[in-house]
């Protein structure tokens, strides 16, 4: 007790030294304060290159995950495509990106093949491995190549859905958990909040 005290005691003796002497040290950084999206060159399903500015004045949806996904990014899908159903005609101002971690699998035939069996907006983008890298830092997506039990390649991931405004800022996290409902409501939120968002970015 009297160990923790005095340890205490010196941090606490230390902390004051530290922010006699100096600004107060800067907030450690936390998943709140990270910053999501940014510039992205990739392959999408159909072959062609293109840019995260190709989906510039659309909010977008983007999530990563692999074809061969046993479960959670088939049910990620569905999910995304009962939400844009629900959604109605608001569902024409997101666009969905499906960005694959297993480029070397994942190419334009085998993407466009997977994605059709869910709604037509959702693209699915590949690249080379490093262009998926780069893609993954922006969003602090973490995914890595494990042995399954059955000795079946996984890739595990970052399941989380970012949606992004029209300029590509991020605007929210939906959690893959979220039911196709509870989706359309936060994007329908997020989308309604929007023109408050551009009056308070046009005051200095
Ligand atoms: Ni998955």
């Amino acid at each position: 007790m009297a160990a923790v005290a005095l340890l205490t005691f010196a941090a606490a003796v230390f902390w004051w030294q530290a922010s006699e002497r100096s600004a107060p040290p800067a907030p450690a950084v936390s998943a709140s304060n990270l910053s999501f999206g940014g510039r992205f060159t990739l392959i999408d399903h159909s072959g062609k290159t293109v840019t995260d500015r190709d989906y510039d004045g659309r909010y977008k949806l983007v999530f990563f995950g692999f074809t061969n996904c046993p479960a959670v990014c088939p049910t990620t899908l569905q999910t995304v495509t009962v939400a844009l159903e629900e959604l109605g005609s608001a569902a024409d101002r997101v666009q969905p990106l499906f960005i694959t971690i297993d480029p070397e699998h994942d190419k334009p035939p085998v993407l466009a093949e997977y994605v059709s069996n869910f709604d037509r907006r959702i693209v699915g983008l590949t690249g080379t491995t490093q262009q998926i890298a780069a893609a993954a830092k922006l969003f602090h997506v973490y995914y890595k190549k494990v042995r399954d039990k059955d000795g079946s390649e996984q890739v595990e991931h970052t399941a989380t859905l970012y949606f992004m405004a029209p300029d590509g800022t991020h605007l929210a996290q939906i959690p893959p958990e979220a039911s196709p409902r509870k989706m359309a409501e936060l994007i329908r939120m997020e989308i309604d909040k929007m023109p408050h968002a551009q009056t308070n970015k046009a005051q200095p």
